[in-house]
């Protein structure tokens, strides 16, 4: 039609002018889309991450006065991922599911002090199992070769996720990828009168290289093998359909894409395919890699992350899970 007109057409007039970008901007980041991720130890002290720079561990205190920061930012909801010392460390993970554990109390010091931010909890065995990996471990007896165990680790990952709920958790984040834990969650959960605890799930979570500072902050990389058995391939997209359709038979309220830039795709096809609400990780690597490209001037951080975080919004994430939360929601604010 324009050819036969012949009218020139020029979209560079959309964007002449500030005012003009802003009128026709599809895609606003704001405080409340973003989750802060914590890092939270027993002691007392609150501590420097060697393989994250500009990320904490904080003691309780810590975490607390961090929290209230960040919800007065306008962050909506933040994770506790807990460093557990060798000794709180068994093959069957039990600590996971101690009433008086480090999330737990975590949790309550939150929901005492803070109470206008949502907690998120990570359900998976991996800082508590001492091989290192987020279910049971099983070594075949003639092969020598390590087993994730399916079903015995859903039975852990219920009493973590009842642990969290009774501490007052608000959303139970299952991020082990065994199959059938929605489900299992989800009835444990009700039966207990937990019926108004969400689920979100990391449905694509893939076995990814860009863990790797995250495993340092928390000393929990795997003793021996690799998570390839039970973390998605990624080389495979219609796989994370299969696992979506499944996660939202099974009762999850959200579903996650996890790490987010290398799968900007699957948070994509995810938003087409689903009704449900998408979030995505953007994961210690991704992160990294911006910290130290910044670090070494080679990058403008603010700018690199503003545009990491506006391109997983425009694929089609809800919700976005960053390290940068609080830097950026104090930007956006
Ligand atoms: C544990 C868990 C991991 C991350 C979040 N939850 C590590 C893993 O699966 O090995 C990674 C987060 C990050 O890299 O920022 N199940």
């Amino acid at each position: 039609m324009s050819e036969k007109l012949s009218i020139p057409i020029r979209p560079r007039r959309n964007r002449k002018s500030q005012g003009i970008r802003g009128l026709v901007r599809e895609t606003v980041l704001t405080p409340a889309d973003l989750i802060l991720p914590l890092f939270i130890h027993e002691g007392d002290d609150d501590q420097a991450i060697e393989s994250m720079p500009g990320c904490t561990r904080w003691s309780l205190d810590g975490l607390v006065r961090e929290v209230a920061e960040a919800e007065a930012l306008g962050i909506k909801a933040f994770v506790p991922f807990p460093a557990i010392s060798d000794a709180g460390k068994t093959p069957l993970a039990e600590e996971c599911f101690n009433p008086e554990g480090l999330v737990p109390r975590a949790i309550r010091a939150i929901k005492e002090n803070v109470p206008g931010i949502s907690v998120i909890t990570d359900v998976a065995l991996d800082p508590y199992n001492s091989d290192g990996h987020d279910g049971i471990v099983e070594r075949d007896e003639k092969t020598g070769e390590l087993r994730i165990l399916n079903d015995e680790t859903i039975a852990v990952l219920c009493k973590q996720s009842l642990c969290h709920a009774e501490a007052g958790a608000d959303v139970v984040a299952p991020s082990d990828m065994m199959d059938g834990r929605v489900g299992e969650i989800r009835k444990a959960l009700d039966s207990q009168n937990f019926s108004d605890v969400l689920i979100m799930s990391y449905t694509a979570k893939y076995a990814s290289a860009y863990y790797g500072p995250f495993r340092g902050a928390l000393e929990s990389a795997p003793k021996e093998g690799d998570k390839k058995t039970y973390q998605m391939d990624p080389a495979n997209g219609r796989e994370a359909l299969r696992e979506a359709d499944l996660d939202a038979a099974e009762g999850a309220d959200i579903l996650m894409v996890k790490p987010a830039g290398p799968y900007l795709d699957i948070v994509a096809r995810l938003r087409e395919a689903m009704d449900l609400p998408i979030a995505a990780y953007q994961v210690s690597g991704e992160y990294l890699m911006i910290k130290a490209a910044a670090r070494d001037g080679w990058i403008d951080e603010e700018k690199t992350v503003m545009e990491s975080l506006i391109g997983i919004k425009r694929a089609g994430a809800d919700m976005i899970l960053t390290y940068f939360a609080k830097d950026m929601a104090k930007r956006l604010g």
